[in-house]
């Protein structure tokens, strides 16, 4: 019994909701599907390089730094200190909101003020650096700015955080010591990219602006979550980006900047780890990457086309098209382990409609040899020769189908098989992007 269904023991406790692929595995349909039970949504990492899908009776929502819980408004939304936050993107998706009748009031949305900022000079430098790396060292990145941001925080020097934006004179003083830096190691770097040069007066001016906007929304959120969970107030931590794009823990160096799986959360929003005592981990019924690096399963065929087409994979954030592939169970048991997943969501399982057979890989292999794990190392992992496993397909569509029961039998065969290669049990599995597509198992 899972999270969907059991009503006070599992589902009053506090959750969180994770990526167990390359990202964007329906992580914000299932955290909106999840929001009557909780009172408080967190984002504990990432930023605008996250696209949430949330559809709500037709009407579909794209957040990029918003949690998804500011689309239930009885919940409050907070930015922990682990993201990092684009005044600017965050700003023109509240006034979205706001544009169709969901303005997001202070007393909904809390802002951490050690969160830290992108600057112009973080996306600049995403962007040179992705244009001067050779094919097989671009990251694909989102281009959000994200990789310099957190590279800053960690080198200190030059951070800029949420709460520096309230302090006008302090912050143009951090920026122009920044501009100065930053256009001289630009210049060095990437000449023949003839970088433009970072104006600080123009910057300072733009962000503290920004403060004074976000003024009534930051504040000390570990204090405030920390003080929720001794109310004993229900809180869900939303996952961004996927298990295998986390900065320790994926397929380095093609991942994000940020630990992206459960590992994240303690650091990200200031809570003990023990506080998270459910982890769902959600997966698409088959796998997606965007951007660079190995993925073992891939389709770069007339399957992978159709599941494109059918499962519309091209990306929330940058539009780019997905690459797909096959469900991978090596893949999916490693990052079960590491954030310790007790309950699974299948996703997108409506795409597979229609195919003759359906694969799954279960085990690789490497010279010649089976693997007993998942190698998170991009060089290993682009060697290793997948094996698959071939089920029947189904031909019904099941996107109206209203109860598990109702699936096809050949669906459910396969998703009997997922459970017992994955060794953990399925509560959820959705048949469409919308919120009432969703199935307890
Ligand atoms: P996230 O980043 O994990 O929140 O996922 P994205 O929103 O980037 O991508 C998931 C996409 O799949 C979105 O377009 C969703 O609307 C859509 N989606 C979610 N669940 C289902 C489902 O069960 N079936 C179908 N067909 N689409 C789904
Ligand atoms: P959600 O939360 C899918 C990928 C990028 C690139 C790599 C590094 O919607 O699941 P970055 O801009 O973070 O430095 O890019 O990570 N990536 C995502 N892929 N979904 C995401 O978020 C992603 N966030 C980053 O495509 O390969
Ligand atoms: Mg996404």
């Amino acid at each position: 019994m899972g999270i969907l269904t059991e009503q006070k023991t599992r589902a009053s406790v506090n959750a969180c909701v994770v990526g167990l692929q390359w990202g964007d595995e329906g992580k914000g349909k299932i955290v909106d599907v999840l929001c009557p039970r909780f009172d408080y949504v967190v984002r504990y990492g990432g930023g605008a390089n996250a696209g949430h899908t949330v559809i709500i009776e037709g009407e579909k929502f794209a957040l990029h730094l918003l949690p998804s819980g500011v689309l239930s408004p009885h919940c409050v939304s907070v930015i922990g200190n682990g993201v990092v936050v684009d005044p600017a993107v965050l700003l023109t998706e509240m006034k979205g909101l706001a544009d169709r009748g969901r303005a997001v009031e202070p007393g909904r949305l809390r802002i951490s003020r050690s969160a830290h900022v992108v600057m112009p000079w973080h996306k600049q430098q995403d962007a040179l650096s992705e244009a001067a790396a050779g094919a097989a060292q671009k990251i694909g990145t989102t281009v959000r700015g994200i990789g310099p941001c957190y590279a800053d925080k960690a080198a200190r020097t030059w951070a800029i955080r949420v709460g520096d934006l309230l302090d006008a004179k302090g912050l143009s003083e951090k920026i122009a010591r920044a501009c100065d830096a930053k256009n001289r190691i630009f210049a060095a770097l990437y000449a023949s990219a003839a970088p433009k040069a970072l104006d600080a007066t123009a910057i300072a001016a733009e962000y503290a602006d920004y403060g004074r906007q976000l003024a009534s929304y930051i504040d000390d959120t570990t204090w405030l979550l920390n003080r929720a969970l001794a109310a004993d107030k229900r809180i869900l931590f939303e996952g961004a980006q996927g298990s295998l794009l986390d900065v320790d823990l994926g397929t380095y160096p093609f991942v994000t900047s940020s630990n992206s799986t459960s590992c994240g959360i303690p650091a990200g929003a200031g809570v003990p780890a023990r506080a998270v005592r459910h982890t769902v981990g959600i997966v698409k019924a088959y796998t997606t990457r965007v951007g660079t690096g190995p993925f073992p399963s891939e389709q770069d065929n007339e399957i992978g086309n159709t599941i494109r087409e059918r499962g519309h994979e091209y990306g929330t954030t940058t539009g780019r098209p997905r690459r797909c592939g096959w469900f991978d169970a090596v893949a999916a048991r490693y990052s079960i382990a590491v954030n310790g997943v007790d309950e699974l969501a299948i996703m997108l399982l409506d795409v597979l409609s229609g195919l003759k057979s359906v694969g799954v890989c279960t085990a690789y292999e490497l010279d010649g040899k089976e693997l007993p794990f998942f190698p998170a190392d991009a060089g290993m992992l682009n060697r290793v020769q997948p094996k698959f496993e071939m089920l029947p397909g189904w031909s019904e569509e099941i996107n109206r189908c209203e109860r598990y029961g109702d699936l096809p039998a050949a669906a459910r065969a396969y998703l009997a098989r997922l459970e017992e290669l994955l060794g953990v049990p399925i509560g959820i599995v959705s048949v469409g992007p919308d919120r009432r597509q969703t199935l307890a198992k």
